[in-house]
């Protein structure tokens, strides 16, 4: 079906034989309109427009209407589409009760895992997939509710009051409200502070078919409600090779800066060739990009925009990132293997300095990435070509045998 791609279905019709990929090395899963890489080039386009032109001349949620409906809003869609979000950020009273359930000390993408899931429990006009209205209602549900649900989660850790949405705030003003305010002071939203959380927002909104957006896609196969499925993608965005990899990077910042800072990057960096050492650079490499992460340029600049504002410049965790940077990009072992910064590596230290705690930089990442979840599964289902994920397998286990009586075992 194209000069590098071979349909595999038609042999498989004709002869019963299919593909052995672990990993998906080589495998399209789907046709999508939503978000092309070229990972030669580190290039990042979402509906076609350049992340770089986004970033810059976007709002979070101009990109939500691009990724869900396919193009940027006109200014009548825009208003549209504000109030349609916001009118949804309140989640129901009852959710607080399900959240007691949880210890203070649950990791946030535990409770994440959870709360999103529950809100099919609530939400019974917008559970039916197959359903156009139901798939846009939920759409909209889960944009404006991650917000209220991740902040809720943190100040559930930190045993604060909620504080409720307040819609005539920015998307990400919003949120840094409901993260940072208390009932007994006011709260001024830094205007730097919010660009930079939304373009955090925007860089991580949709990257095609990574781990948990094929999870997602597989779990709403089956024909699961909307909320079911973005849950998953929750779950599978959590694990340290994925969403996960910001917290590790700055735990991993944190480590190297505990064994003696910039002095010992030369010992950390042989630690990392060593292969028996098991330890990796965390925010470097990707399976797509064999150049330099073109999220990572532009997460790097805002790093200096919000360490300048903060006046962090002297912030010593991101003079080791620097310095890692410059060294890995000059070493063989990263150059022969392709290996650059991801998103993931620049980060964690801006959602450091705004006061984002670790653990809940893979909850960021989930919230951003929702829209991408939910635009994938749209897609999916509306394809009259769509069918049940089923991956194949190599059975390498015991030959046929008689199960023996318990005293021959
Ligand atoms: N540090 C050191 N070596 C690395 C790294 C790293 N971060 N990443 C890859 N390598 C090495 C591998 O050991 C392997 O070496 P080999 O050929 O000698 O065996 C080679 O580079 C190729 O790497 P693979 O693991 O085969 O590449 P794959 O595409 O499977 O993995 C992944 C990509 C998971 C992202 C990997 O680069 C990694 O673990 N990076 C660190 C975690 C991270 O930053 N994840 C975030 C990804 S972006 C995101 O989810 C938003």
């Amino acid at each position: 079906i194209g000069p590098d791609v071979i349909d595999i279905r038609k042999l498989y019709a004709q002869t019963g034989k299919f593909t052995y990929d672990p990993g998906f090395l080589s495998t399209a899963s789907c046709n999508s309109t939503i978000t092309y890489i070229d990972g030669d080039k580190g290039e990042l386009l979402y509906r076609g427009y350049p992340i770089e032109q986004l970033a810059v001349n976007c709002d979070f949620l101009d990109t939500c209407h691009l990724l869900l409906y396919g193009d940027l809003p006109n200014a009548d869609q825009r208003t549209d589409f504000h109030g349609r979000v916001t009118n949804h950020t309140m989640v129901n009273e009852q959710m607080q009760f399900f959240l007691r359930g949880f210890r203070r000390d649950a990791h946030p993408m535990a409770i994440l895992t959870g709360l999103v899931g529950a809100l099919s429990a609530f939400y019974h006009d917008s559970t039916d997939i197959n359903n156009p209205q139901h798939r846009d209602i939920a759409a909209i549900r889960l944009i404006a509710k991650m917000p209220t649900l991740v902040a809720m989660a943190y100040k559930y850790t930190v045993g604060q009051p909620y504080m409720y949405p307040q819609n005539d705030l920015s998307y990400a003003g919003n949120f840094m409200r409901m993260m940072f305010a208390t009932p007994c002071e006011t709260y001024k939203v830094n205007p730097v502070i919010e660009r930079a959380l939304d373009r955090i927002f925007i860089l991580h909104a949709d990257h095609e078919q990574n781990a948990s957006t094929s999870t997602v896609r597989l779990c709403g196969s089956s024909g699961t409600n909307p909320f079911a499925a973005i849950a998953a993608g929750v779950a599978c965005l959590w694990g340290p090779s994925h969403g996960g990899a910001n917290e590790a990077c700055l735990n991993m910042l944190g480590d190297i800066q505990k064994m003696g800072g910039v002095a010992k990057v030369g010992e950390f960096m042989n630690q990392v060739k060593d292969k028996n050492s098991g330890v990796k650079l965390m925010g470097f490499g990707h399976r797509v990009y064999k150049n330099y992460d073109p999220r990572a340029k532009l997460m790097r600049e805002t790093c200096h925009e919000v360490l300048g504002e903060l006046g962090l410049q002297n912030d010593p965790l991101f003079k080791l990132a620097m310095e890692l940077e410059k060294i890995a990009l000059e070493d063989d072992y990263f150059v022969a293997r392709k290996l650059y910064p991801n998103v993931d590596f620049y980060s964690g230290i801006v959602q450091r300095a705004i006061g984002i705690p670790v653990p809940l930089f893979t909850a960021i990442f989930a919230l951003a990435r929702t829209v991408g979840w939910i635009a994938q599964l749209n897609e999916m289902i509306a394809d009259p070509e769509y069918k049940i994920g089923r991956p194949r397998q190599l059975f390498v286990g015991a030959a046929p045998r008689d199960v023996p009586p318990l005293s021959a075992r």
